[in-house]
């Protein structure tokens, strides 16, 4: 995403890309001089927010939040405004749904925006680059599990959206936020989960033990302090957000929710080579550092939490024209993760502050972290005990192997990571013993060929998490496996254009969230496939013309409830979106459509 154009232009001018090296990377689509035309709905396929109410009904009451032009907001701090609850319908209410619409005209690269209440980050979002007539879309997001910071009055609600406006980037990004309450439990819950929404994301990371099954008493952010954002910007791998936090001594129960985004020279970083094959062809770029990158959740010094982040690509990524009208998998709704600190405790319960750290291994400029600790407390008691038991330095290995002569070379990365923790919370509820396993596997190849002009990437991450929840007297109370892969392939070709310094781009890109958790009773799965074929002609960081298909299947199965997506867009029209919600064949279906592409 772009922060420093006139930086990156200076080098597009003075650099004639002859190589594939510098793909994927970021495009602006042909401008759009349309006056008096429709605009086109951006989209992204997310799980319906109620399988067993499509559309939603009516909420009992909207609030609008805020209105705004996102002009020349560069550098400036976010959009803020005073937020109170409804008068009309007060807490508690069944669910809240944070509704973001936006369009915008012109010519502009997509950006990257977040919404914070109370510090609080509720909504990490990117926009759409316009299309020829002009765009709009809209975002849904299940907020509920934010009802204790939804429910204060007078505090701020914020939204930051970096945009330049100036002679040739001339669209303004123009964003409205209504939050809307239910009182009725319309949005169906499947195994003891928000269907798709563990995590609050439509892209159906599920949450570890269903940990928002009732909300927090409780969120505290681990985030900057918002002039520039609430998120902390992360420049390199010795940077780190730090925040001093004490948590109420009759916590029993904590789960940290990590937002992240990444941009700049690590806008693509699963497709970044060695700095070394950089330096070693005098190529004037600054996207190195190998393809492999961690964040970290850390406190006091020790590592609580990892996460190789699922591949978001925004929507002027790689090629813009294949994510016209179709967004690429949580664009618009970009995941959060959350990690199940409650066996953390008995380190925390003492009344005194700890050292809550963000960081991120490997990176370079820049990354956007920040996190909200949800705490769930025991009202019955004003001190809870608990002990840390195990909590083992996680485990980790990683082999690297990299071949280059010239422009040709590959460069393969395999990182596998494990941790376990565990620990016992004598609350009223009795004395409960929480234990964590995660493992995460990491595999990734970058290559080169054809002197640089070819190249192709593939990464997949798996990670694992496993939480038991288990009384004294020995009886499992709850017991939860998640198992996810994010399997990505792109492949990028270049070509000289037919006029000076302008070039034909063949890209291909399969990308694919999926998903299987159980909770003992239930099992889930979630599977979000995207693949898109194009080619362009660009110039520059420009798109002159050029075309894109693709195609999208998103399906949910739960105990009682499926649903299934299928879109396709060709050349900027979307062709075919078809929703069924039903359970019968449709894994069949399933296979029959990702069989035919
Ligand atoms: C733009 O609008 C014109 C006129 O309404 C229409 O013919 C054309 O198909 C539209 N283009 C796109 C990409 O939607
Ligand atoms: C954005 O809002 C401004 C007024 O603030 C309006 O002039 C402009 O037409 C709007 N843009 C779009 C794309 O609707
Ligand atoms: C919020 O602020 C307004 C205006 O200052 C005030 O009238 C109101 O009492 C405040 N509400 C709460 C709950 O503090
Ligand atoms: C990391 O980034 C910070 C902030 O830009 C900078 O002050 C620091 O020197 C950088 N450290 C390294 C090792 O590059
Ligand atoms: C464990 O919790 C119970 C219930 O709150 C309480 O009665 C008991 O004293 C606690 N035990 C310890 C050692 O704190
Ligand atoms: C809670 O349970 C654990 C494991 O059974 C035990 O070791 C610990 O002593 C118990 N704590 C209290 C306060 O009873
Ligand atoms: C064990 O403890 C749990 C939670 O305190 C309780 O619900 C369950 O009935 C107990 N089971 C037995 C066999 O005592």
């Amino acid at each position: 995403m772009h922060f420093h154009h006139f930086y990156t232009f200076l080098i597009i001018f003075i650099t004639s890309l002859s190589t594939t090296f510098s793909q994927p990377h970021h495009y602006l689509k042909p401008p759009s001089s349309a006056v008096n035309v429709t605009p086109q709905e951006s989209i992204e396929l997310t799980l319906p927010l109620s399988t067993a109410r499509l559309p939603l009904p009516p909420p009992e009451c909207t609030l609008y939040l805020l209105e705004n032009s996102f002009a020349y907001t560069y550098s400036q701090p976010p959009y803020t405004v005073l937020y109170s609850p409804p008068v009309d319908c007060p807490p508690p209410w069944s669910h809240a749904v944070l509704q973001l619409s936006g369009e915008i005209a012109g010519n502009q690269y997509d950006r990257i925006a977040g919404v914070w209440l109370s510090g609080v980050e509720i909504l990490r979002t990117s926009t759409p680059e316009p299309s020829d007539n002009g765009s709009f879309w809209y975002v849904e997001k299940d907020v509920t599990k934010y009802s204790s910071v939804l429910e204060q009055s007078n505090i701020s609600l914020s939204m930051m959206l970096e945009n330049l406006i100036n002679d040739e980037f001339t669209g303004i990004y123009n964003v409205s936020l209504s939050m809307l309450f239910y009182k009725d439990d319309v949005i169906e819950k499947i195994g003891g989960r928000k269907l798709g929404l563990g995590s609050g994301s439509g892209l159906g990371l599920a949450s570890e033990s269903g940990v928002y099954e009732e909300p927090a008493d409780l969120v505290i952010p681990v985030g900057s302090e918002g002039s520039h954002g609430y998120w902390f910007r992360i420049e390199n791998e010795s940077e780190k957000g730090i925040r001093e936090i004490a948590i109420p001594m009759n916590a029993r129960k904590v789960v940290l929710e990590l937002y992240v985004s990444y941009h700049g020279d690590d806008e693509f970083w699963y497709s970044n080579p060695p700095t070394e094959y950089i330096e070693m062809n005098n190529l004037d770029s600054s996207r190195g550092n190998g393809a492999y990158r961690e964040v970290f959740v850390k406190i006091d010094g020790n590592l609580v939490g990892f996460e190789v982040p699922f591949p978001v690509i925004f929507t002027g990524g790689i090629n813009p024209l294949s994510w016209d009208p179709i967004v690429a998998i949580g664009a618009f709704d970009l995941p959060s993760y959350d990690f199940e600190l409650t066996p953390y405790l008995g380190s925390l319960l003492d009344g005194k502050s700890h050292t809550f750290e963000l960081g991120v291994a490997n990176s370079i400029s820049f990354w956007l972290v920040d996190a909200n600790l949800h705490v769930w407390v025991d009202e019955n008691s004003a001190e809870v005990v608990a002990m840390t038991g195990v909590s083992e330095p996680s485990e980790y290995e990683e082999s690297r192997e990299y071949k280059f002569k010239q422009l040709d070379g590959s460069f393969e990365i395999e990182a596998e990571r494990k941790s376990q923790s565990s620990g016992w919370v004598n609350c009223s509820m009795g004395n409960f013993t929480t234990t964590v396993t995660r493992k995460m596997e990491f595999e990734n190849s970058v290559e080169f060929q054809g002197a640089g002009t070819q190249k192709t990437v593939e990464q997949k991450v798996k990670v694992k998490t496993e939480v038991t929840v288990v009384a004294e007297n020995g009886t499992v109370i709850s017991s939860t496996t998640s198992k996810r892969e994010y399997p990505l392939k792109l492949s990028t070709s270049t070509t000289p254009g037919p006029e000076i310094d302008t070039n034909v781009m063949t890209t291909t890109i399969s990308n694919e969230f999926k998903e299987k958790s159980s909770d003992g009773n239930t099992k889930t799965t979630i599977q979000n496939s995207q693949e898109s074929e194009g080619s362009m002609l660009v110039k520059g960081h420009s798109v002159l013309s050029g075309r894109a298909v693709t195609r999208q299947t998103l399906s949910s199965k739960g105990k009682s409830s499926c649903f299934s997506r299928t879109a396709e867009a060709v050349d900027g029209q979307l062709l075919r979106d078809e929703s069924i919600v039903a359970c019968s064949s449709l894994n069949e279906d399933h296979h029959k459509l990702l069989s035919s592409w």
